[in-house]
Formats: C-alpha cells, sequence, structure tokens
C-alpha cells in the first residue's frame, strides 16, 4: 500500500487509520511528515497567508461545553454585545489595511435579536465594504435562520465537531438535547450541501483522547469533504468542569506537537482546503505561529475585537493578547512570515481552492 508519505502516491489514495494513528505518534519522523504537508501546500494553495478579521461579537452562550469558559453557567464572566456599528467601525480598520474576509465568532445564540443583528451587519457590510467574504461561527442555528444569513451575505460557516467520535463528544458535553451529537453532525452536513464553504475543526489533547480517536477525526473531517479547517490544543480553563473529566491529558509541549502533526496531515489528506494556524496554538507555543504554517496552514485570523470586550472573550485561559494596533501588528506578522518564505496576502478575500473546485471553477452565490 502506498504511504501517504509518497509524493508520487496516486490521488485519490485511502490511508489506512493505523498508518494516521503511527504520523500522529511522529513516527514519520516529523522532519519528513512537516517536509510532505509543505511540499503539498507550495505545490496546490501556494506561498500566500490569507488574513480573516476577527469580531468576537457576544460571549452569551446557550450551551454548557464542558471545557468552555464562556459555558453559560460561568457567572464569573461579565457578558457583553457588540452593537452593529461597534462590530462595522472594527471591521473597516480592518478593510483600510487590505482586510477581505472578516469573521463575526460569538456563542450559540439563536434568538431573534441576535439575527436580526447579524444580519443589519452582512447587508450594511455589502454595501460599504465590496469584496468582502464574511464568516460565521456561530454554533448550531436552524436551516431557515443559516439561509437567512447566506442571503443577507454571508458565505463560510465554521462549526467545528469538536470530536468526530460520539462517545468522547457526550463526554465533554451536557448529556441534553442542547447537545446532541447527531444534531451537530446533521447541521454540518446541511451546511456542506447548502453552497456555505464550510469549515470544521477539532480540539486536541483532550483527556482520554487517542491518537486513534484524532486519526478518526481526519478522516471524518475528508469524508465531509470540508473546504476549510481549524484546530487547536485544548486549554484548560480553571471556570470549568473539565478538571472532573477523567483521563490523562498530553503535556502542553505533546499537545503542540500533536497539534502540528493533525495541521501536516490534514493538509496532506486534503491539500487544497485553507487550515488556520490558531489562536490556542499561538497561545500553548510563542512560535505556535510559524510552526503551523510550516506544517502546513495558509490562514491567519488577527483579532479585531476592541480590547475592552477581548478580554471578556475567554474560551481558555491565557489567550494571546497582541495590544498593538493593525498596522503594527501586520507588519509584525509580514516580518515573521517572510522568515518562512511566506507571504501575506493582502486585499483579498482568500476563497479556498477546494470550494472553487467543487463549484466547477467559480465562487458560487
Ligand atoms: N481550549 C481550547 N479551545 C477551546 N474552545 C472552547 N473551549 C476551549 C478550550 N478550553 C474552542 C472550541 C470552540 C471554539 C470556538 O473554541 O473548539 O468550537
Ligand atoms: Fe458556547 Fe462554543 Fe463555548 Fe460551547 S464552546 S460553551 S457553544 S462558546
Amino acid at each position: 500500500m502506498p504511504s501517504i508519505l509518497d509524493l508520487n502516491r496516486d490521488d485519490p489514495f485511502s490511508p489506512s487509520p493505523g498508518e494516521l494513528a503511527r504520523l500522529l505518534a511522529g513516527e514519520g519522523p516529523d522532519d519528513r511528515l512537516f517536509a510532505v504537508a509543505r511540499d503539498t501546500l507550495l505545490s496546490t494553495v501556494g506561498d500566500g497567508i490569507y488574513l480573516r478579521g476577527l469580531v468576537e461579537t457576544s460571549n452569551k452562550c446557550r450551551k454548557n461545553c464542558l471545557y468552555c469558559g464562556l459555558r453559560r453557567d460561568n457567572s464569573n464572566v461579565f457578558r457583553y454585545d457588540m452593537s452593529a456599528d461597534e462590530i462595522l467601525a472594527a471591521m473597516e480598520t480592518g478593510y483600510a489595511s487590505g482586510l477581505r474576509s472578516f469573521l463575526l465568532q460569538s456563542g450559540e445564540l439563536p434568538d431573534r435579536r441576535h439575527l436580526d443583528l447579524v444580519e443589519e451587519v452582512l447587508l450594511r457590510t455589502a454595501g460599504s465594504m465590496p469584496g468582502t467574504r464574511m464568516v460565521l461561527s456561530m454554533g448550531e442555528l436552524p436551516e431557515e435562520t443559516l439561509a437567512r444569513l447566506r442571503t443577507a451575505g454571508a458565505h463560510r460557516y465554521l462549526l467545528r465537531i469538536e470530536s468526530s467520535s460520539s462517545d468522547l463528544y457526550s463526554r465533554f458535553h451536557p448529556g441534553d438535547m442542547l447537545h446532541n451529537y447527531a444534531a451537530r453532525v446533521a447541521v454540518l452536513r446541511n451546511l456542506r450541501s447548502s453552497g456555505w464553504q464550510t469549515g470544521t475543526g477539532v480540539l486536541i489533547g483532550l483527556p482520554g483522547q487517542t491518537r486513534d480517536h484524532l486519526a478518526a477525526d481526519l478522516m471524518f473531517m475528508k469524508d465531509l469533504d470540508i473546504d476549510m479547517c481549524g484546530m487547536g490544543p485544548y486549554l484548560p480553563h480553571g471556570d470549568t468542569p473539565m478538571m472532573d473529566v477523567p483521563g490523562d491529558m498530553p503535556s502542553p509541549g505533546e499537545r503542540v506537537l500533536l497539534t502540528l502533526r493533525m495541521i501536516a496531515l490534514a493538509r496532506i489528506l486534503m491539500p487544497t482546503i485553507n487550515i488556520a494556524a490558531t489562536t490556542a496554538l499561538q497561545t500553548l507555543d510563542l512560535r505556535g505561529l510559524e510552526m503551523g504554517l510550516n506544517a502546513g496552514a495558509n490562514v491567519v485570523m488577527p483579532n479585531l475585537t476592541p480590547a475592552g470586550y477581548r478580554s471578556e472573550y475567554n474560551l481558555y485561559q491565557g489567550k494571546v493578547q497582541v495590544d498593538d494596533g493593525l498596522e503594527e501588528m501586520l507588519g509584525t506578522l509580514r516580518a515573521r512570515c517572510s522568515t518562512l518564505d511566506r507571504k501575506v496576502m493582502t486585499g483579498n478575500a482568500g476563497d479556498p481552492v477546494h470550494y472553487s473546485l467543487r463549484c466547477g471553477g467559480g465562487v458560487s452565490r
């Protein structure tokens, strides 16, 4: 059987879960794994690094995921909602610096008021910031709501499956209907089939999570035929009940390595998708940005949330906080990326090549 690290292998090919698990254990060896991922990146999507301006629009959430600092039952959080004007002002700073894609992220808030707000932002963006691709990440929403947001101008949706194992999923979520694994998969499939550029991802290094679980996560994402992927290490938050979940957790160094191997394998298995170098990875290692990009990531998300709100958006503790202005932050990013021989792309919305290919070369609206 051809190895996944054999660049001359025929595509499409089906790696065995056993081989993925061995590579996740570092038996590649890692140098070779990362080199193959980089070659794959350069020969498919190129050396560009695409930017998404992140606006954390509200830290309210109706859910109670056991690992998350924003879970409903954490009363130590000052809850906020940004107004449409505040969200648009944050985006406009990014637009002026050449950003052409913005990610609106919040907890899961399917109420009328929140949806009206998001719709207003989308409609006003279409009028005032031409050429912009809007990305939403706001949890599981009903089909009609998603259709409405798409009509208002959103193109991309991110919904992490968190873990593709229903067993692990139920260990880290309450056992009620609000936290239902099958319902989450159904939303993802609906997104994928109704024309959204669809992204998902998983948490890496959860207590009790094995390399076989992670290998299955990669196969899940490949089978779903996603366009975008965002994966990060699990980072404990003291105000969550996660500490009570049994199972060993890998050390921070191991979680970084596992994340890098997951990025590299995702790049090799799904060459034309967009893959983010996540904030969680950068939080766990100061060189997480460079290492993530070197392992095959091609998306970075500068945080545009106003500082006062940003400090309240704590999914986990110790989130990297860059207080520089955006221009300064982009300057630093360009310098860091040029040491990797990679180019930061501005003035470009960075649609996933994978999506353009599945839509027959164009981007469908
Ligand atoms: N550590 C790392 N990532 C987390 N998320 C939530 N809590 C944590 C944590 N403790 C991630 C989830 C979610 C995304 C918005 O943040 O994967 O989908
Ligand atoms: Fe809410 Fe998302 Fe946190 Fe779950 S992970 S509690 S859905 S913000």
